[in-house]
């Protein structure tokens, strides 16, 4: 089971996305701003531009504000609803897509990956994607990639515990008990976010997610033909320093 296949579930995702005070999902409001600044000042080819994994699409008329051409899409029709409705430009594109099924007929001057979409997906999938980024971009277009490293893990423990819902839980309306699993698979570079719900039925949710080092990330844009690296602590264009949570790269 995925979190975008039952509509209830997919808006308790939404509603995360959409608070503005927290970084569940999507980034706090500021973040997102400081961000679009940052994307706006280093990518100067105000072209087409690609967000894979584009949400509730927050940050598409910011980019359409810079001179961006959006095109966002997202395998959640909730979240691509949500964006098509909020977006003022007409000439947006939002597509309910599962990258790994994509084909891509225009070219681009920009990809995004934010917020940890690569890290979801088996080595396998992600090369495949970005192969076929590589050969949608144009001379001199950008991928921008943010992904977390270890020190984002670091003093998380091995856990496992229990709740007990009576109503408006994050997975039912419906009285259930929620059971919460973390584990981590350091020799892999891997932790596993697990979250069961047992009422009539049980269902259970694993949400795997690849840990980052800047050799790793850089080894496999090269396979995909990439070969011009930045590196940044965020998406925000800080400096990059080795004991940063998250790494955000810039690849050509
Ligand atoms: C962590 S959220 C980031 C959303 C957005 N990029 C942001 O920063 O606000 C990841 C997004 O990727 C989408 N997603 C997950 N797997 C996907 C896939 N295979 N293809 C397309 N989108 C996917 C999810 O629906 C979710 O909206």
């Amino acid at each position: 089971m995925t979190l975008w296949d039952n509509e209830y579930i997919a808006q308790s995702v939404l509603k995360k996305h959409l608070d503005k005070n927290i970084d569940s999902g999507t980034r706090k409001e500021s973040t997102v701003i400081s961000t679009i600044q940052w994307i706006d000042k280093i990518i100067s080819q105000k072209g087409k531009m690609l967000d894979v994994g584009c949400g509730p699409g927050l940050y598409a008329d910011l980019l359409q504000n810079c001179g961006f051409k959006y095109h966002g899409i997202d395998i959640s029709k909730y979240q691509v609803e949500y964006a098509k409705k909020k977006s003022k430009y007409e000439d947006t594109i939002f597509e309910v897509v599962d990258f790994r099924k994509l084909s891509l007929s225009n070219c681009y001057d920009c990809v995004l990956m934010l917020y940890g979409i690569y890290s979801f997906y088996k080595f396998e999938e992600r090369i495949e994607l970005l192969k076929i980024i590589k050969d949608a971009l144009l001379p001199g277009g950008s991928v921008i990639v943010e992904t977390f490293t270890k020190y984002h893990y670091l003093n998380r423990r091995e856990s496992r515990d229990w709740t007990y819902i009576e109503k408006n839980g994050f997975w039912s309306n419906e009285p259930y008990l929620e059971l919460n699993a973390f584990y981590r698979f350091d020799d892999l570079e891997l932790v596993l976010v697990q979250a069961a719900k047992i009422n009539s039925d049980v269902k259970v949710w694993n949400s795997w997610i690849q840990i980052f080092t800047v050799e790793k990330l850089q080894m496999e844009f090269r396979i995909a033909g990439f070969t011009q690296f930045e590196i940044f602590s965020s998406c925000t264009g800080d400096a990059y320093n080795e004991n940063s949570e998250v790494l955000c790269m810039v690849a050509r």
